[in-house]
């Protein structure tokens, strides 16, 4: 008998509106993430700023909304007053985090242009491990305020009358991780979080604000440092941070693949804590999730460990993505979508060469990685509310977790659009999945397209000469008879089933 999987949609089962922030990606002053990705002006294709047009145009294709920067490990060292001013007159300084030398040509005001242009908002982390409360403020007033004040004022004969009004700031990076500059004790870092939060705010009190949760749900101190780091902060920040990153060193497919139910293990235990402190604290106000670093990571691990230190814009982090890459990639993102209620942003860290979904050469060409897809069908059709993805599916089980659903699925739907979407990985490395979606509650639907993709060789990558090796079709076999979608998951595949609603009963 072959295996198969079903799911019931309901239109009134919902988990939460999905906040399009989810979509989020993230550029650090990292390798060639912004020289050489995003800003390259000797490049053929770049515009009048620099800014490398066949770059843009991938990203505006992504509709990622919201992009975190200047970092990563690299903010906690930088001083953004070197980013500001006539480009001659900006300091080229050594970069201890990844032991780069960083020449500071794009700052604050060239980010939040090249964000304009790519229909993004800027989601800027403030420095908390060499700086504090006081460049903080400063920062805000810089970018936030109208005018009339000694950093207001100097914004303007910068050039940009007008503020860049970014609304989103995080409080530093990973502060609980040894690597960092300046890391600090939960009950440090706390209370300078603390303070700093009354102070930014203060400045602009429309400004939200993301408190570091742990670098990743093995950290010794989780999740202790989130109680912690709440206990001092809980009214002043908006949300809390959660980083991770996946690898497949051991060459398990298998375990690999069913490494996003510790993602959803580790978003459920830090609601769980936000909810002990919103308890303990009588507070009326529920602590939302930023999950602001997460992804794949681990290809170019030994190629960093060979790269000579302090030079400008080195090839760091350069992941090259195979399919099973892919795959995981949509388990994470679903993990995102089954927990709309509370994880309110996420970024997809990072957006360009660095562990990213578009790559490009020096002087050359852009292409787009394998990850690309499925966050780019997510983004793009996954607006609207979530839906409780009840499921029953096949199992297996890893030497680290059993039970592991060789479906992972969910619906979104869309009402302003009178469309359906269920994104759905078949995990299982061998066999295909038939699935049937029993959508009850909705009315006439028809099959708009069933998006899969699927590769003979889960190490298939895309290059700048085959970029297209790995790349999604249209040839889904999704069907609709009596409001059940039937469809075929092919082994070891991400699929997209869009439907369009024709009828409300
Ligand atoms: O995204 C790469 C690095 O991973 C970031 O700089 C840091 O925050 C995390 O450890």
């Amino acid at each position: 008998m072959v295996a198969s999987a079903k799911m019931i949609v309901d239109k009134d089962f919902i988990i939460g509106e999905v906040d399009k922030r989810i979509y989020g990606s993230f550029i650090e002053h990292l390798g060639r993430a912004v020289y050489g990705g995003i800003y390259e002006p000797d490049h053929p294709l770049a515009d009048e700023q620099g800014f490398r047009t066949d770059v843009l145009e991938l990203v505006r294709s992504l509709q990622t909304p919201i992009i975190r920067y200047p970092g990563g490990n690299f903010v906690s060292g930088y001083d953004w007053k070197d980013g500001i001013g006539t480009k001659e007159s900006r300091k080229k300084r050594l970069e201890l985090a990844w032991r780069t030398i960083e020449p500071n040509q794009v700052g604050l005001n060239e980010f939040a242009d090249w964000c304009n242009k790519a229909g993004a908002d800027v989601m800027w982390a403030v420095n908390l491990g060499t700086q504090g409360p006081d460049d903080a403020r400063s920062i805000v007033e810089y970018s936030n305020h109208p005018g009339g004040t000694y950093w207001s004022d100097l914004r303007a004969q910068h050039g940009y009358q007008q503020p860049h009004a970014i609304k989103t700031w995080c409080l530093g990076n990973e502060m609980d991780g040894p690597w960092q500059i300046g890391h600090k004790t939960a009950e440090e870092y706390g209370r300078i979080a603390c303070e700093t939060a009354k102070v930014m705010k203060w400045v602009d009190p429309s400004i939200e604000l993301v408190v570091c949760g742990s670098s990743s749900r093995g950290m010794a101190t989780f999740p202790e440092w989130e109680a912690t780091v709440l206990e001092h902060t809980y009214p002043h920040v908006d949300y809390i941070s959660l980083h991770t990153y996946y690898g497949n060193k051991q060459n398990d497919t298998a375990a690999f693949l069913a490494r996003s139910l510790q993602m959803d293990d580790f978003i459920r235990s830090v609601i769980a804590t936000c909810d002990y402190m919103k308890a303990k604290k009588r507070s009326k106000k529920t602590m939302m999730l930023s999950f602001d670093e997460w992804n794949v990571w681990y290809h170019s691990n030994e190629a960093d460990s060979q790269i000579e230190p302090w030079q400008v814009a080195p090839p760091q982090l350069e992941d090259v993505y195979n399919h099973e890459d892919a795959l995981l990639v949509g388990c994470m993102l679903i993990s995102l979508l089954k927990h709309a209620d509370r994880v309110k942003m996420a970024c997809m860290a990072q957006l360009v060469n660095v562990i990213a979904p578009i790559m490009t050469q020096n002087g050359g060409k852009a292409w787009k990685q394998t990850i690309f897809y499925p966050f780019q069908h997510v983004s793009v059709f996954g607006r609207g509310q979530a839906l409780v993805p009840l499921i029953q599916s096949p199992k297996y089980d890893t030497k680290e977790i059993t039970d592991v659903p060789y479906l992972e699925a969910i619906a979104v739907h869309n009402e302003a659009d009178a469309e359906l979407t269920v994104f759905a990985v078949n995990r299982d490395t061998d066999n295909a999945l038939p699935l049937q979606v029993d959508l009850r509650s909705f009315g006439m639907c028809r099959v708009i397209e069933h998006i899969v993709l699927e590769h003979s060789d889960l190490k298939a990558t895309n290059t700048a000469d085959a970029p297209d090796r790995v790349k999604p079709h249209r040839g889904g076999n999704a069907a609709i008879a009596d409001r059940v979608v039937s469809a075929t998951l092919p082994k070891a595949s991400w699929n997209v089933i869009r439907l369009k609603l024709e009828s409300s009963h």
